[in-house]
């Protein structure tokens, strides 16, 4: 708390009589510079019991205006009063001046700054591969394509078996297939490696003919900058009396430069897949993606199996099908120039806001 000096106001004389004009004038002056020291509410409440209280000189003269004549009570009394008005106004002004002073602290401790920029809102934004999977879908849903699904924990003979791939065939090794514990199932079961699995069990519903595509997860053994244990194919199935190669060709040809959106040279180059015959690969020539002049591999297709359909219970004479399957991720990695697939599953919002 502030030290108070009262040193220049006990030099007034107690006895009211005593006291000029001037000597009121210049009172009042000290009461003012006291008032000024108040640093805070409590020295202006001791400041204010000093100059007005029951010790003070305003009270001790005041008691002794009821002694003087009626002269003096009007001119004496008139000054002490206007002595005790400027008072109470210096202390009345010195007590908002303090509030407002307290005020302005509160304000200055408590105050926002609202010339900070916003934070701005985070809105989220689709996968990549979903939206990738997104733009396949729709070319292939204009094309008339239902969306069909199937289980990715799928038996021996949806995964191999029905798809001509026996237990001793050759093609079984390129899919490094992850196998759940015979124990647990009464067949063999693994983690779907592709989704041609749905292909059978749609032929074997018998709904013909039937136009579906499958986009769904499929995992393999395999993981390095372009395989990763677990990703996305969109498989195509078409069957039909009058399905053929040509339609397989023009259809796969429209897809690959409507999802790229430009003109684009494909290459479909002979192979072998069990389940289809005859079977190719399908590439593009890269022009502005990276490796410019190779050709990249971007699917597989070809004519579904006599053998497949009838084990699937529709009559390879009367009715043929073509099928088709690719990764998704790869498609992804190729339309948004990324060249590390790892980079779709790491979570990183510094890559992933960058499709938003
Ligand atoms: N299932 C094959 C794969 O995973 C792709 C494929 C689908 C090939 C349909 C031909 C027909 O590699």
């Amino acid at each position: 708390m502030t030290e108070i000096t009262t040193d220049k106001l006990i030099q007034y004389s107690e006895n009211l009589t005593d006291i000029t004009q001037d000597q009121f004038t210049q009172f009042v002056q000290d009461a003012k510079a006291l008032i000024s020291t108040a640093q805070n509410p409590q020295d202006l409440q001791n400041i204010r019991v000093t100059l007005t209280g029951k010790k003070s000189h305003l009270t001790t003269w005041s008691k002794q205006l009821g002694g003087l004549d009626a002269d003096g009570k009007k001119t004496i009394g008139g000054m002490l009063h206007q002595v005790r008005t400027q008072i109470n106004d210096s202390l009345q002004q010195a007590q908002s001046d303090l509030d407002a002073k307290a005020l302005a602290a509160k304000l200055a401790s408590e105050s926002i700054d609202i010339t900070l920029p916003a934070r701005g809102q985070q809105a989220g934004n689709l996968h990549p591969v979903t939206m990738t999977a997104e733009r396949m879908q729709g070319f292939f849903r204009q094309a008339g394509f239902e969306v069909a699904t199937g289980p990715e924990v799928e038996s021996d003979y949806y995964n191999f078996e029905a798809l001509n791939i026996p237990s001793h065939h050759p093609a079984r090794a390129m899919h490094d297939t992850f196998y759940f514990e015979k124990q647990h199932f009464n067949a063999n079961y693994v983690l779907r490696t592709h989704t041609s699995s749905v292909q059978i069990r749609t032929m074997e519903k018998g709904n013909l003919p039937i136009r579906i595509i499958c986009p769904g997860r499929v995992y393999r053994n395999d993981s390095d900058q372009t395989h990763s244990p677990m990703f996305h194919q969109l498989e195509g199935l078409y069957v039909s009396e009058s399905t053929n190669f040509a339609e397989l060709k023009g259809l796969i040809h429209e897809f690959l430069q409507a999802f790229f959106g430009r003109k684009l040279t494909v290459r479909f180059r002979p192979s072998y897949f069990p389940f289809t015959e005859p079977s190719a690969e399908v590439d593009i020539l890269a022009d502005t993606y990276a490796g410019g002049g190779k050709w990249l591999e971007v699917m597989g297709c070809g004519m579904v199996h006599p053998k497949v359909l009838s084990d699937s219970g529709i009559d390879p004479t009367k009715y043929q099908g073509f099928a088709f399957g690719m990764g998704i991720e790869r498609f992804a990695m190729l339309y948004y120039g990324v060249n590390d697939l790892r980079l779709f599953y790491q979570n990183d919002v510094r890559f992933l806001k960058q499709f938003a």
